[in-house]
């Protein structure tokens, strides 16, 4: 069990001493690296002690101002530590601090550590993936490769000198600019880097290794020319062209959206195959994980394509909100990732429909977020503490922190939002700031008082609507009143929040009603606001395009449900009209009421054949709820019930309206692969129509047909992940035929665990357990673990069975993943936090394997402090 004492946002205290230059020399060898560390220290306030971080580091010299500096044990001289006459200086090592006393005001250190990059398979500091050495740093993995006060408010100038063996690292990178490059003897070289601009030091990269080079331009809008460049390794050079236009839509996008340009002549971009999330925004030098940049049709889908798009626009952005202005403490990692999130999602809109990328956000944020937000580790979006702040990398803090800055630009307009990204640059360019000097800036463009506001970074949980409307016939009058609740997590403070609320009324034909608003604010707990000149009974649609991250409690009949998914302008709401339609269907099936299967399969037709609307939004509207959406905010949950329920219900739904679904599929095929943005839209329409088809009887000759004839990785992984659900004898044939056409490529060798892992047959698990040990399965690969036991978890009836084995199963791999990737095991662990949502059997069961898990020897905090949670 973990001894770990929580970290508080309200001890915050200045950095001793601000470092002004720093000098890094990696000298790499084969079995270690030694890095010489000399930096320059300003004593910044009256405390003189300097207490530098650092883990796992073997060191090797200490010097001050060029001079060795004595290393005093700490008991051994208590005596000549109090003595006044003695000012030498030194230095005493503990576990996890170097702290040096009697120090100059300004000075000079240097310190040499030997690390070694070949044993980390924690991938935090400096590692090793496949060969190359590369780091990540963010939060606190740069203490692991030189003692550092490794906090984001310390900004430092870095150069960077990198030596090593000429055929091992023929290629050497870090962060700005190469500035000299020098032969060595005994085959080695040295380059080095240097960065212009102040940084903390979770931004500082390196990569070296056998890389290889692919290399375009852009020229920004006051005509600087930017060299790009994007490192992979071998055999996946014709997979990057898609990185590199993603890129440079990204960047012309900032410069028209945001008037902000690329500061540095040269931006360059590593793939890596062993990393623990999607990518890292590094000052100049990006650093992926492979399956977030490489793209190709043939191995690539279109949602995945998208994503890239998405995760290079999101790092791109870190330049300027998250590096040019970073965070003052890791309690306001939200201030860089709400913003940036909201700023790519803005962008992905651009690129693509918007209307289908709100939907797919809210979808997520559904999904993962308000899961978190009801369950025992629901955290406010800027947390009050923390154990181990890895595990506040979370969908809260991405994004219901961007919905938190999406509702900031919904109450004072784009312009005005424009203005003060503005002024927030102004302000605090080049600084380590918190979310409220955000606020401040946003506050003195638009003039309002956020101060009610701010309520929403210090609020866990989902907030509750509950909305009740009356119209008057004579008055003409409509009123709505509002009010609002957080019932989970109890016992906080729940003084009311500040929520914008778009509306809209239809009439009982859908067609929309002018009315004087569009906006309410609703600032009290409980308010009514009064729209007048309402001649026809309203239908209100209300939370428009979801302008604030609340769940809802309307009270509206079936009927006008169904109005507003058939008629409501705002398609946005027409989407969820329809997602709460087929929900409230589903709710009166597993209460065996009648459902009129004629009427619900006629809706599902006309915006099957609803030409007017794009294919992609089509495809959303006829979206099934998933199980977790449905079951949102419920108790006694047995999802391997529930689970059949909903298949039954589906086979009822999709049967009657069978054959015209097979026709709509087959108007939708395309001779030949096309990756233009309509393609991509109507492939997934007719992927959409392919998977209904899994309901109904013997279409598993389709999804052969489909698997045998793609010309693109959309189509053959749809294919492949339907067959994969079915007893046909294709399935085999096919799992076959994709593992010997893809066994050497790692990132479409994933696809296929995950398909197996998504499988709904009930030898799922043992198959599981068996795929473990095939020899494309790395254990120690985030990719891998991902793909079959995290994709797993998510594969509900099967994880929840009621005998538990797969929540032993689970458990066991937390386990042995824990034992050398910490952050890895805490993210599969994470899905235990659901516990309390389930019914006493399975909670007894996952409680079983919580409490062993927590039992382990050696337990890193990341998972203990999930563990813990859950267990409370
Ligand atoms: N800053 C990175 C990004 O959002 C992600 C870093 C995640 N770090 C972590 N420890 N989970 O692009
Ligand atoms: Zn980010």
């Amino acid at each position: 069990m973990s001894k770990a004492k929580p970290i508080y946002l309200k001890d915050y205290q200045q950095p001793s001493h601000e470092i002004t230059d720093v000098h890094l020399i990696f000298n790499i060898f084969e079995d270690y690296t030694e890095v010489t560390n000399i930096s320059k220290f300003k004593q910044q306030g009256n405390k003189n002690e300097l207490k530098l971080n650092g883990e796992r580091l073997e060191l090797l010299k200490v010097e001050l101002n060029g001079k060795p500096l004595a290393n005093k044990k700490p008991l051994a001289n208590k005596k000549s530590l109090k003595d006044k006459n003695n000012n030498e200086g030194f230095y005493q090592k503990e576990d996890r601090f170097l702290i040096l006393n009697r120090l100059p005001e300004n000075f000079e250190l240097t310190t040499v550590c030997k690390i070694f990059p070949q044993q980390n398979k924690s991938l935090e500091g400096l590692y090793q993936s496949k060969k190359i050495h590369c780091t990540q740093n963010e939060p606190e993995g740069f203490r692991k490769i030189t003692y550092h006060l490794d906090r984001p408010d310390v900004m430092s100038r870095y150069k960077t000198t990198i030596v090593g063996d000429k055929n091992e690292q023929p290629i050497m990178l870090s962060n700005g600019n190469p500035i000299e490059e020098k032969k060595l003897p005994n085959n080695r070289h040295q380059i080095t880097w240097e960065d212009p601009f102040k940084k903390p030091s979770y931004l500082f990269a390196l990569v070296a290794g056998d890389l290889l080079c692919k290399q375009d331009e852009f020229r920004t809008k006051s005509g600087r020319s930017v060299v790009l460049k994007i490192y992979v390794s071998r055999g996946n050079e014709h997979r990057t062209q898609h990185a590199f236009n993603s890129l440079k839509k990204a960047m012309q996008w900032d410069e028209e959206k945001f008037a902000l340009e690329y500061d540095l002549d040269i931006f360059m971009i590593v793939a890596i195959d062993d990393f623990n999330f999607g990518a890292m925004e590094n000052k100049g030098l990006n650093i992926f994980n492979a399956s977030a940049i490489l793209a190709d049709p043939a191995s690539t889908t279109d949602e995945s394509y998208e994503n890239i798009e998405g995760i290079i626009a999101h790092e791109y952005f870190h330049n300027w909100t998250g590096n040019r202005i970073t965070c003052r403490d890791w309690f306001q990692i939200t201030l860089k990732e709400g913003l940036t999130v909201f700023r790519d999602q803005l962008f992905t809109a651009d690129m693509t429909n918007p209307v289908v990328k709100r939907i797919k956000d809210v979808r997520d944020l559904r999904q993962y977020q308000f899961s978190e937000d009801q369950g025992p580790t629901a955290h406010p979006i800027r947390p009050p503490s923390y154990i181990q702040i890895n595990n506040f990398y979370t969908a809260t803090v991405y994004d219901k922190g961007a919905e938190v800055i999406r509702m900031i630009h919904t109450l004072i307009g784009e312009t005005i939002f424009r203005r003060g990204i503005d002024k927030y640059f102004e302000l605090y360019d080049g600084q380590a700031v918190t979310t409220d000097d955000f606020i401040r800036a946003m506050e003195i463009v638009s003039k309002k008082d956020l101060t009610q506001f701010k309520i929403w970074y210090e609020r866990a949980g989902t907030p509750h609507l509950k909305c009740e409307t009356t119209w008057n016939k004579e008055s003409e009058a409509y009123s709505i009143t509002l009010t609002q609740t957080c019932p989970y997590p109890p016992n906080q403070n729940v003084s009311p929040l500040h929520i914008p609320i778009k509306i809209g009324l239809l009439n009982k034909s859908g067609q929309e009603i002018t009315c004087e608003k569009d906006l309410l604010e609703l600032s009290q707990e409980k308010q009514t606001f009064i729209l007048n000149n309402i001649k026809e009974t309203p239908i209100l649609s209300i939370l428009r395009d979801f302008s604030a991250p609340v769940i809802l409690d309307q009270n509206l009949s079936d009927e006008e449900v169904k109005i507003l998914y058939q008629h409501d302008s705002n398609l946005f709401n027409r989407y969820n009209a329809g997602q709460n339609f087929l929900k409230r269907m589903f709710e009166k099936y597993c209460l065996g009421e009648k459902i009129n299967w004629e009427e619900l399969g006629d809706v599902f037709i006309n915006h099957l054949n609803n030409l007017d609307l794009d294919p992609a939004y089509r495809s959303v509207l006829i979206e099934m709820p998933s199980l977790i959406n449905l079951t949102q905010g419920q108790n006694n949950i047995n999802y391997y019930q529930l689970d059949e329920l909903y298949s039954n219900f589906k086979k009822e739904l999709i049967n009657p309206i069978a054959e015209k679904l097979e026709a709509k599929y087959f108007s939708l095929l395309d001779k030949h692969y096309q990756g233009s943005q309509s393609a991509i839209n109507k492939r997934k329409l007719k992927n959409t129509c392919l998977a209904y088809l899994l309901y109904t009887k013997q279409h598993s000759e389709l999804f052969w047909q489909q698997f045998e004839q793609e010309d693109n990785m959309t189509d053959c992984l749809s294919a492949l992940l339907l067959l994969c659900h079915t007893d046909s004898k294709h399935r085999i044939t096919a799992l076959k035929e994709f593992l010997e056409k893809w066994q050497n490529d790692d990132l479409v060798m994933n696809k296929w665990f995950l398909v197996q892992a998504l499988s709904k047959r009930s030898d799922t698990l043992s198959v599981i357990q068996n795929l473990q040990t095939h020899p494309n399965f790395d254990p120690l690969n985030p990719n891998k673990i991902r793909s079959l036991f995290g994709a797993f978890t998510q594969n509900l009836s099967l994880f929840h069975h009621p005998s538990g084995k797969a929540y032993q199963f689970i458990a066991d791999k937390v386990m042995e993943i824990d034992g050398f990737n910490p952050m890895a095991a805490s993210s599969l662990v994470s899905v235990f936090s659901q516990m309390k949502k389930l019914n006493s059997i399975n909670q007894k069961e996952m409680a079983k394997q919580l409490k062993r898990i927590k039992n382990k020897k050696n337990l890193s905090n990341n998972v203990f402090e999930i563990v813990d949670k859950v267990l409370e």
